[in-house]
């Protein structure tokens, strides 16, 4: 058999922290964009050796061990740890043949009693087309403890017939709109190519969840949006399901067309993570379907830590426009799954939301929520000042691109903005654009 060419060319990731544990990811691909053998790989499985080291000069190898590369999971590795401290850093990279990978970094989650601060990192929104991943080299040189992400990973899209100018800004290598397994991967493949998404990757362990555009645009629970044959979509959302977890450091692989999503990750006593599915379960009336709401409003109840931080990807607050009728694309189209979890909600309620490619920051009924912008995505038009007139628990809009860095511990939460002026061209630098801390119930800025 020919020897492999370099096969980490998508970089690693970790994923999944606990406080004796993590997830570690990496997919064999030496011909990443290869249209008809998913990253240019034979079809036999491969063993994959993996260490786990203090340092990154690895002279301290705490573990190690061997996983197979499979091609039904297009040769994606999910490598399993346990046994390690709380709040540790650790560092770890693949090897196969003469071959080695890029140098991890991950982090596991503090016990249950720690009261340290914990620091994160959320994002959502990156269609490759709309520009550079500049933020992401700015959120890994502060190498949070942990990296959400609210959705919008990929986008499914094709080329458009006519992209608006500054719409075009880097290519794809198919221009064809994503349905098939093939095609999900190589988009996949495509966006992880890219050095500043490889560095968020390796600088943090990540919690994912997807939205819509991982699968199809706008789509709900087990139809497509667009009225088309709810079997035909079933089919597609079987393998964008299947790509996804082949592409993130996941726990649980995809059974069928189910993906387990909805999870709780405790981080002492600082706060609890409760990261929801608003996509999969999603009906006519009810955003979280009856399981995942019972779980969830129990979840919310039974947590003892000060912050309750509520991961999902749509826009939770009400909201009214100027023109348009409220967005059922979001929370406002499900007025009584928001109502009881409000009603659930116990004090230290904190809303993490993606989707709207811009930063607002709004109050509830109780605690706030955090809406953060794309990471590239362009925005649709908005006019915010009307919004933000008509709606005055709404607090806050601004219309950069970037991510939004978190301090969180036993007294207080804080949120500060940080955007990117420009990502039609790489080397943005980072500012920040507004800070705020949450003081009973409201916002409080802390950057005027
Ligand atoms: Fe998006």
């Amino acid at each position: 058999m020919a020897k492999l060419g370099y096969p980490f060319t998508l970089g690693v990731a970790s994923g999944e922290p606990l406080p004796d544990g993590v997830i570690l990811w990496t997919r064999l691909a030496p011909d990443p964009l290869n249209p008809s053998k998913p990253g240019g790989m034979p079809t036999q499985t491969f063993t994959v050796s993996w260490q786990l080291a203090e340092d990154d000069a690895f002279t301290k190898i705490v573990q190690s061990g061997t996983a197979p590369a499979q091609p039904d999971w297009a040769h994606s590795v999910h490598v399993r740890v346990a046994g390690l401290r709380p709040a540790t850093d650790y560092f770890y990279r693949f090897k196969l043949d003469s071959h080695t990978s890029a140098v991890g970094r991950t982090r596991t989650a503090p016990d249950p009693q720690s009261t340290a601060p914990v620091h994160f990192g959320f994002v959502s929104c990156q269609r490759y087309e709309h520009g550079f991943f500049t933020a992401y080299k700015h959120l890994a040189a502060e190498r949070p403890d942990v990296i959400f992400h609210l959705g919008d990973y990929i986008y499914e899209y094709g080329k458009p017939a006519h992209p608006q100018p500054g719409r075009w800004v880097r290519p794809l290598e198919s221009n064809a709109e994503c349905t098939t397994l093939g095609a999900y991967r190589n988009r996949y493949a495509r966006y992880k190519m890219d050095a500043d998404l490889q560095a968020a990757h390796a600088a943090a362990p990540w919690l994912v969840i997807p939205d819509d555009h991982e699968v199809r645009d706008n789509y709900r629970g087990l139809l497509p949006g667009d009225g088309s044959s709810p079997a035909v979509f079933l089919k597609r959302r079987t393998a964008a399901y299947k790509a996804y977890y082949e592409h993130m450091p996941l726990r649980q692989r995809p059974t069928g067309h189910n993906l387990q999503i909805y999870r709780w990750r405790p981080y002492g006593k600082s706060v609890d993570f409760i990261l929801a599915d608003t996509r999969q379960y999603r009906d006519g009336h009810d955003m979280l379907g009856p399981d995942q709401e019972h779980w969830l409003l129990g979840r919310l109840k039974s947590s003892a830590s000060r912050w309750k931080v509520l991961a999902q990807a749509v826009f939770f607050a009400p909201r009214k426009f100027p023109l348009e009728p409220p967005s059922t694309d979001a929370w406002d189209g499900y007025p009584e799954s928001r109502a009881r979890v409000l009603a659930a909600a116990p004090d230290g309620l904190v809303v993490l939301t993606g989707d709207v490619h811009n930063n607002w920051a709004c109050e509830l009924e109780r605690g706030v929520e955090f809406v953060g912008t794309s990471v590239t995505s362009m925005p649709g038009t908005t006019d915010a000042s009307a919004i933000l007139a008509l709606n005055p628990h709404i607090k806050f809009f601004d219309g950069h691109r970037g991510y939004v860095s978190c301090v969180v511990d036993t007294q207080e939460f804080r949120a500060d903005y940080r955007v990117v002026d420009f990502v039609d061209r790489a080397g943005a630098p980072v500012r920040t654009v507004a800070g705020f801390r949450v003081a009973d119930g409201h916002l409080q800025r802390t950057d005027v």
